[in-house]
């Protein structure tokens, strides 16, 4: 590199317009270097299209853009291998890119930026990395439900309490607590779609706000990069972040639901309870208690989706109030992005891991499902069978209940003032067999779930084609 060139590489992209370099200290704070390079190869998928682009509309001669296109592929190797080499000037991945197209092939490489601003560019590289990374988090998404549809699967009879306020409620077979949360990962991937969907919108071709005079064509490039459409208005082009928004209130959800599954991991593997032992390969010790195994996975899940709630109304205050169009502000939306997209894909490997190797202690599962007080709704419903309006079934229940706690067998109870085909109700399973309404806890509307949750995965990993990975 001569001297000139050398001296022309460490300028930032517009020092024509001011008279002295930036401050030294404003350049950590402004600079997005740092996190942008995340999105160096979508950079440069982009950036070919640009020059297809350019191209096409005669903007560039085939020679031009053939010298471009080999600059960028050098870019991409050195890129790919570490060898290629940041200077203090490169504001961000884009100017980074461009500088170093230009180094390659100074005549051509000037012409890169013809038409393009790092406005649309940007929201550009951000739509191709979360079109990919949206992909990647619906896969695992689908694993953690398969892994739970294989519990599910696998649980056969095994039953334990249904809970309301933490207070044992009613017997469920484990299958059927299993596939509770498997419908809530159906509802995130229909989420996690939908934000693809809107993610797939090309900006390419806004420019800086309003377009451009020279005659490019929007529709081409966003063919280019495997986009759905292209953006309707420039203004709203550059400056919307509706898709992060989106993405992060999505991530944040599977977050939110993974906390609740680390939760119940949490509850269960107390010795209070007992009801899961976890995997030695995703349980820890304690420094200072020999005895102790603990479910700090789980607690990290848990704990993390706080961050990813951070995150979404960092975003949301971030954008609340900004004017059209473009504004630095923007900047701020990758860091909460490609930490939601990590914690959640994180946090999605580690629950399949945990819940393929957790272990359930049917024995104690079934000892706590069979307690005789469980069937009280049953006994309920026994007597609304038979004519006793339920308000007055449930205060008769109530009340023997009461009086079997105060002293006294509630089956011998039960017995003399119900009558023995009632008792019949408290033995164990009587309960879960007898649940049969569509939807329910018990074994016959578990059983048609089960199917019907198969096809909806099965259904779910075919759309899974639909998450294009085409940058
Ligand atoms: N680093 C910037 C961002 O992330 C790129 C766009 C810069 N545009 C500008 N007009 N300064 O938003």
């Amino acid at each position: 590199m001569t001297s000139r060139e050398a001296a022309a590489s460490s300028e930032r992209l517009w020092e024509g317009r001011t008279s002295a370099p930036p401050a030294e200290d404003l350049t950590a704070f402004c600079d997005s270097l740092p996190y942008d390079r995340f999105l160096a190869r979508h950079d440069v998928a982009g950036s070919r299209a640009h020059v297809a682009g350019l191209l096409h509309a005669g903007l560039l001669s085939p020679l031009e853009a053939e010298e471009i296109k080999a600059a960028l592929d050098a870019v991409e190797s050195e890129l790919a291998v570490g060898a290629f080499e940041f200077r203090p000037s490169d504001e961000d991945i884009h100017t980074a890119v461009e500088r170093r197209v230009t180094e390659l092939a100074p005549g051509a490489g000037a012409k890169l930026h013809t038409a393009r601003s790092r406005n649309d560019q940007v929201a550009c590289d951000l739509r191709l990395w979360l079109k990919e990374a949206l992909a990647e988090v619906a896969g695992a998404l689908l694993g953690l439900a398969g892994a739970l549809l294989e519990g599910a699967r696998a649980a056969g009879d095994a039953r334990l309490p249904a809970y309301t306020h933490l207070q044992r409620a009613q017997p469920v077979l484990l299958a059927h607590h299993l596939l509770a949360h498997c419908w809530a990962l159906a509802r995130d991937f229909e989420r996690l779609r939908d934000a693809y969907r809107r993610t797939d919108v090309s900006p390419l071709g806004a420019g800086a706000a309003a377009g451009t005079s020279l005659g490019i064509d929007p529709d081409f490039t966003a063919a280019e990069l495997g986009f759905a459409a292209r953006f309707e208005n420039s203004l709203d082009a550059v400056s919307d972040r509706d898709f992060v928004a989106e993405a992060l209130f999505a991530l944040t959800l599977v977050g939110v639901h993974l906390s609740r599954l680390g939760e119940e991991v949490v509850f269960w593997s107390s010795q209070e309870v007992g009801f899961l032992l976890l995997p030695d390969d995703y349980a820890t010790g304690s420094s200072m208690l020999p005895q102790k195994k603990n479910p700090d996975v789980a607690e990290l899940v848990r704990a993390r989706s706080g961050r990813l709630i951070g995150n979404l109304s960092g975003l949301l205050a971030t954008l609340k109030g900004l004017p059209l169009s473009y504004n630095r502000d923007l900047q701020e939306d990758k860091e909460p992005l490609f930490d939601s997209v990590k914690q959640v894909s994180g946090g999605l490997r580690a629950m399949t891991g945990l819940m393929k190797g957790a272990a359930f202690d049917i024995e104690r599962m079934r000892s706590a499902a069979d307690d005789p007080y469980l069937a009280a709704t049953d006994l309920a419903e026994f007597l609304t069978e038979r004519g006793v309006p339920f308000r007055e079934a449930h205060r008769r229940v109530a009340t023997l209940v009461r009086r079997s706690l105060e002293k006294g067998s509630f089956a011998d109870l039960v017995c003399s003032e119900l009558g023995p085909d009632a008792v019949k109700l408290l033995e164990p399973g009587a309960s879960i067999q007898r649940r049969s309404s569509p939807g329910g806890g018990g074994a016959v509307p578990v059983g048609r779930q089960l199917e019907r949750f198969e096809a909806r995965l099965a259904s779910d990993l075919a759309k899974l084609e639909e998450f294009g990975r085409r940058s």
